[in-house]
């Protein structure tokens, strides 16, 4: 063979071996990785019909910060008045991030208190998202972007409603 056709032909069967190996990789990827986002792709794309939230909101008591919840359903305005939502009244939301319990950590309820002491007829709403965010870090870290869209909506529909 001539020396040009020996480097076609190695350029060839180099070319070819990337290639493989390329494909291997991908392969490799969307088994781990795909699996591993899977339930992240469920919470970004629900399934149509199912229009389950990731985010709840409760609005709490003064009395009872930890116990009396109530819970706001947009699209609900009846669980606005359910709830006595006032809507003259400043209105706060007390979100959580990544927990490892799946429970509220004990400064939520210290700071809906702290709230209310200082204006008696708020609205202070606690963002639940307990669920998504007992997860992986990185799974509950993506999951951030969705409850900010659901408390976005959340706040549109409760200045239109009002
Ligand atoms: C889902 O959304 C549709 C249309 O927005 C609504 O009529 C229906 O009540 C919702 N289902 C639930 C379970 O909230
Ligand atoms: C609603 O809030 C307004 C202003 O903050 C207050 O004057 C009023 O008493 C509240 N209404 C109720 C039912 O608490």
């Amino acid at each position: 063979m001539k020396a040009w056709q020996t480097r076609f032909l190695y350029f060839l069967v180099l070319n070819a071996a990337v290639q493989y190996v390329t494909s291997l990789e991908e392969e490799l990827a969307d088994s781990i990785f795909g699996n591993f986002l899977d339930p992240i792709k469920d919470v970004l794309d629900p399934k149509d019909g199912a229009n389950q939230t990731v985010a709840k909101f409760s609005l709490r008591k003064p009395s009872d910060p930890d116990n009396d919840l109530c819970y706001i359903v947009p699209g609900k305005p009846d669980s606005l008045a359910a709830c006595t939502f006032n809507s003259t009244s400043k209105t706060f939301l007390v979100i959580h991030g990544w927990t490892l319990s799946g429970m509220f950590e004990s400064w939520v309820a210290k700071l809906v208190s702290a709230l209310y002491e200082r204006e008696q007829t708020a609205n202070v709403i606690v963002v639940d998202w307990l669920n998504s965010a007992q997860n992986h870090y990185v799974v509950a870290a993506q999951n951030t972007k969705v409850v900010g869209q659901e408390i976005a909506r959340f706040i549109d529909w409760i200045e239109e409603t009002t």
